[in-house]
């Protein structure tokens, strides 16, 4: 058994890496050649914990990484992990995943098998019907369900826990009518992942199950994050007590409810942009997404707001941002909530320095000589009127008094609580806290 995953991304360099390290024949396709001679070399192009580990695990075995997509032709299972970033408007971007697809379709036609096509990556419902069947028929000159087989088969893995996501997944979903394909679909997975409950469903649920998933989990946090600004108004009162308990309810569930700065990453907001995008093209009013897009934004309007009461006008203040990464144990800014608070505060003419463990190199790309970048967490400090804590690292949990001395005003944000039971000689802020 062959197997090819086209996009090493993410979702992609995880998943093949994980079936390589199992001893799986599996070739990992981009069309990256720079990034691909560093993967060949057991060296991943971002941070994620255990992922080199396993990609070098997968080396040793029968993994092949390469530009080339005529490795393709025959493989019995081809996984498509391209990404679909966003338009203007809030819809999703195709050109990327057309032209993986043109490509896969090519070279199937030439194969003497009949390979099932998954795809991962995260499209409207209705893309697979409307646009990716057609280019891959058309491409392959071969009919889905007969000469091959297509499964819409959504991801679930979270950055950070990539890994044991891919290793460990709380449902299979396989999307399609194609009775025949869905069933050697399912002998693959059994045999992957025994145990783990499989959905079979067609093309446009699956792709639906997608999005579900992602706007509930946003509407969570901002359900919480709105609820952590009232408890912010009630003295005493504390939104992670309020989380704990409401989460011990099997109805509610625990995860999801970490009050903090608002929702960023490369997924959430992406996402609930395309399904609000969706729903008024469908002529549905997405009023529940829109409030939780809504209070997302303005959660960061609550930081800047807790700066101005101190501070009035923040021009030339020295403000340090303590994490910018959207959340700990990535180098993944993008969509990050730290990142855009800088963007604010720059408008307001503050003068920044960042601190992060692993995303400063990432962050310098997007604001160069516009900000100081500090090595330690004592040089982020060092004369510092407020220092903000924007990312939950394992590091800012042992912040002290011995690092605090080192700021001109002590004033300090904690917008993941992480200092709430700490004794500081600090003037302490912290979301969803009643002072
Ligand atoms: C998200 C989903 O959790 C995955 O299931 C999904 O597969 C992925 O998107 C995707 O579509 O590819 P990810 O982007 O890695 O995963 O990040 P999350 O762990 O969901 O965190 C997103 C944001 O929410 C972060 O900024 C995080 O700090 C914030 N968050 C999360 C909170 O503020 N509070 C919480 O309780 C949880």
């Amino acid at each position: 058994m062959k197997i090819a995953v086209v996009g090493l991304g993410f979702v992609g360099l995880s998943l093949t890496s994980v079936l390589a390290a199992k001893g799986y024949d599996i070739i990992g396709i981009d069309i990256d050649e720079q990034k691909c001679n560093k993967m060949i070399n057991g060296i991943s192009p971002f941070f994620e914990p255990e992922l080199e580990k396993t990609l070098q695990n997968g080396l040793k075995k029968k993994l092949k990484i390469s530009t080339d997509f005529s490795l393709i032709t025959n493989c019995d299972f081809i996984f498509v992990t391209v990404g679909t970033p966003q338009n203007a408007n809030g819809s999703i971007d195709l050109s990327t995943i057309k032209k993986a697809i043109s490509s896969i379709g090519q070279k199937i036609s030439k194969s003497k098998k009949k390979p099932i096509i998954f795809i991962k990556s995260t499209v409207i419902p209705g893309t697979i019907k409307k646009v990716i069947l057609p280019i891959l028929e058309k491409k392959s000159n071969k009919k889905a369900g007969k000469e091959f087989g297509l499964i819409s088969n959504p991801e679930f893995l979270q950055e950070s826990s990539a890994i044991k996501d891919t290793e460990f997944p709380h449902v299979i979903v396989l999307g399609s009518s194609d009775t025949k394909s869905v069933q050697k679909a399912k002998k693959l997975f059994l045999k992957l992942h025994p145990n783990v409950p499989i959905i079979s469903t067609n093309h446009q649920t699956a792709e639906m199950i997608k999005y579900a998933n992602n706007s509930f989990l946003a509407t969570k946090i901002s359900f919480i994050n709105q609820l952590s600004n009232i408890c912010q108004k009630i003295p005493g009162a504390n939104i992670d007590d309020v989380g704990k308990a409401i989460g011990l309810d099997p109805r509610i569930g625990k995860l999801f409810l970490n009050a903090g700065p608002g929702y960023g990453g490369s997924c959430l907001p992406k996402d609930m942009k395309a399904l609000i995008n969706f729903a008024n093209i469908s002529g549905i009013n997405p009023s529940l997404l829109n409030a939780v897009e809504e209070v997302n934004t303005k959660q960061l309007e609550e930081i800047i707001q807790i700066t101005k009461q101190k501070f009035g006008n923040l021009t030339a203040k020295k403000i340090t941002i303590l994490g910018t990464a959207f959340k700990p144990n990535t180098d993944d800014i993008r969509d990050s909530v730290a990142v855009e608070l800088i963007k604010k505060l720059l408008k307001k003419k503050a003068k920044i320095t960042i601190h992060d463990p692993k995303a400063i190199k990432n962050t310098r790309k997007i604001f160069k000589e516009k900000i100081s970048y500090a090595k330690t967490i004592e040089d982020a400090l060092t004369q510092s009127q407020c220092a903000i804590i924007m990312t939950q690292w394992k590091q800012y949990e042992k912040l002290s008094n011995n690092q605090f001395k080192y700021m001109t005003k002590r004033f300090v944000i904690d917008c993941r609580r992480m200092l709430v039971k700490k004794q500081l000689d600090i003037d302490y802020y912290a979301i969803g806290l009643g002072k």
